[in-house]
């Protein structure tokens, strides 16, 4: 049977403007055209695990504006469960302004409804988490409520994934709630305190995250590919798949989709992050962050060549 994933998270909606340049301080550029297409970190990593075909319920929030009926439409179009979700009066949907520029974006992120997404919600769905095989979070929800969401899961013995994006500090004992952990790189090293960066420093970042009680730790490390290790897998990288870039956001959350479906249906580490990559590769393919998710169909079939080169 399909698995049941609860994903506690962030919905906003994308506002993609495609420009030549990126203006600066005081100037005006024109830019080529603007998309509205549905994102946040929560949402993304809920529909792709849907066109994967995982059974996902969300629990979140959204304002009463268009944006969110918007937002909450696309979900259910996937087959996402909303009874997890609030619409809240009085306060905005998130939205994420992307500048998208020679295939590199900037991404401003204002949270309105997302921090309204309390832990006294996730106790209300408690039953939603009781009833599903794994539980994936993110932190563009206030830090409380991922605690919170994360102690109910372990409570019920339910398998946690935590994308510790944006990066912050964690709140003290929350890493011990967590089964799989996934920083990329620069979020790494905001949670080992590291600054510096190469592979020395990978290895030091993780062994920093072991020591402060992580059981498994999965860093994406962009063109260079991957990096896992945990208590019982020492630290492997796999290079990523060579593909046509278009749009690289949300990269990351098909990443997270890709782990934990694998994980849920039973997959050993090493082989849930080569699916996690095919599936957040297929992803930079096309223009938008949850337009760009692909069906397990395509992950299954799609050829794609591991980019051998490394670089850094
Ligand atoms: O991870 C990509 C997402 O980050 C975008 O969809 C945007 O909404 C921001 O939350
Ligand atoms: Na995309």
């Amino acid at each position: 049977s399909n698995p049941k994933i609860v994903v506690v998270g962030s919905l906003n909606m994308d506002i993609v403007v495609e420009t030549d340049v990126i203006p600066m301080v005081g100037e005006t550029v024109l830019g080529q055209q603007a998309h509205f297409i549905p994102g946040g970190k929560g949402a993304n990593q809920a529909v792709a695990l849907a066109r994967l075909g995982a059974d996902v319920q969300m629990i979140g929030a959204v304002g009463t504006d268009s944006f969110g009926k918007d937002l909450l439409d696309a979900l259910q179009r996937e087959g996402i469960a909303l009874d997890g979700i609030k619409q809240e009066d009085g306060v905005a949907t998130g939205i994420a302004i992307i500048q998208l520029c020679q295939k590199d974006n900037r991404i401003t992120v204002v949270p309105g409804a997302n921090h309204r997404v309390l832990p006294s919600d996730v106790d209300r769905h408690e039953s939603l988490i009781a009833a599903a095989d794994l539980v994936l979070l993110q932190m563009e929800i206030p830090l409380p409520t991922v605690v919170q969401a994360a102690r109910i899961a372990k409570r019920y013995g339910k398998t946690v994934i935590l994308n510790p994006a944006p990066a912050q500090v964690l709140p003290e004992g929350l890493l011990a709630q967590i089964d799989y952990i996934t920083p990329n790189k620069s979020e790494l090293d905001v949670l080992a305190g590291n600054e510096s960066q190469g592979q020395k420093d990978l290895e030091q970042s993780i062994a920093q995250m072991f020591a402060q009680g992580a059981k498994h730790v999965i860093t994406t490390l962009g063109a260079n590919g991957v990096a896992f290790a945990g208590n019982d897998t020492p630290l492997t990288t796999c290079p990523c798949y060579s593909v046509e870039v278009v749009d690289t956001t949300g990269a990351g959350d098909a990443f997270n989709a890709g782990l934990a479906y694998s994980i849920a249906t039973g997959a050993k580490l090493a082989d849930a992050a080569n699916f996690a990559s095919r599936v957040a590769a297929l992803s930079v393919t096309k223009l938008g962050a949850q337009a760009g998710m692909p069906t397990l169909e395509e992950v299954m079939t799609k050829g794609m060549c591991l980019d051998e080169k490394v670089s850094d």
